[in-house]
């Protein structure tokens, strides 16, 4: 049976492209149902329309609060019988209604090596902290911001003399491979998210998700 996913993007949508390129391929079971945006101007939303993808885009200015704008983005992504929600560079705090709906079935890639540098700049303070190894991590999502049991991280170096977007482009390249890999797992239920653990192939993952080396 082939699950439909809607991808949510805020921004330039690289990561959504990765995931329209993987879909009936690396994702062979899939599609993208829809892309919503909270920002018309968005890349990604571009992107979707030119891979002939459903978009939307709902701006928060129109809703008195973050819960009912997050209802009405609710309705917007269930018209389109998600089995998958994946944030892709969806700059918004969610509410605690919102993502417990979504329970299970929603993911998020964040720039960093989670449970380091949740939030924003996560490159320039692995810059400022003299870190040599930095990263990106993907989790499912739960009400604690960047808080999600991790799954999958991938670790780049840092260089003397980098700056954020030299370390910003690195990670992004990492980025593009594992988050429609993993993915692909939920998809393939493979992957699950039981009492606020992840696991994937009947084993528990650890804090950093799964060790790969
Ligand atoms: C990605 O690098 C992602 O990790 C980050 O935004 C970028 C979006 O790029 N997400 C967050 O910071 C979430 N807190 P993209 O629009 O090119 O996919």
């Amino acid at each position: 049976m082939m699950k439909n996913i809607v991808v949510l993007v805020s921004g330039n949508g690289s990561n959504l492209q990765a995931f329209i390129d993987a879909c009936g391929n690396k994702i062979p079971n899939a599609r993208i149902a829809a892309v919503i945006s909270n920002k018309s101007d968005a890349y990604g939303l571009q992107r979707a329309i030119d891979a002939d993808i459903n978009v939307h885009s709902l701006n928060a200015k129109a809703y008195d609060s973050r819960e009912l704008y997050d209802d009405a983005l609710a309705t917007l992504i269930d018209l389109h019988k998600p089995d998958i929600i994946i944030l892709a560079g969806f700059m918004r705090i969610l509410s605690e209604a919102f993502v417990t709906r979504y329970q299970g079935k929603m993911l998020n890639i964040h720039p960093s090596l989670l449970p380091k540098y949740t939030g924003l700049h996560t490159h320039q303070r692995a810059i400022d902290a003299g870190d040599k190894e930095h990263g990106t991590s993907v989790h499912f999502v739960t009400p604690e911001l960047d808080g999600g049991p991790v799954i999958l991280q991938a670790k780049v170096p840092i260089f003397e003399n980098d700056n954020a977007e030299d370390v910003a482009s690195r990670v992004q390249a990492q980025e593009h491979v594992i988050y429609p890999m993993v993915a692909n797992w939920l998809v393939e239920e493979r992957l699950t998210m039981v009492d606020g653990k992840a696991i994937l192939d009947g084993t528990e993952l650890g804090l950093s998700g799964l060790e790969t080396e």
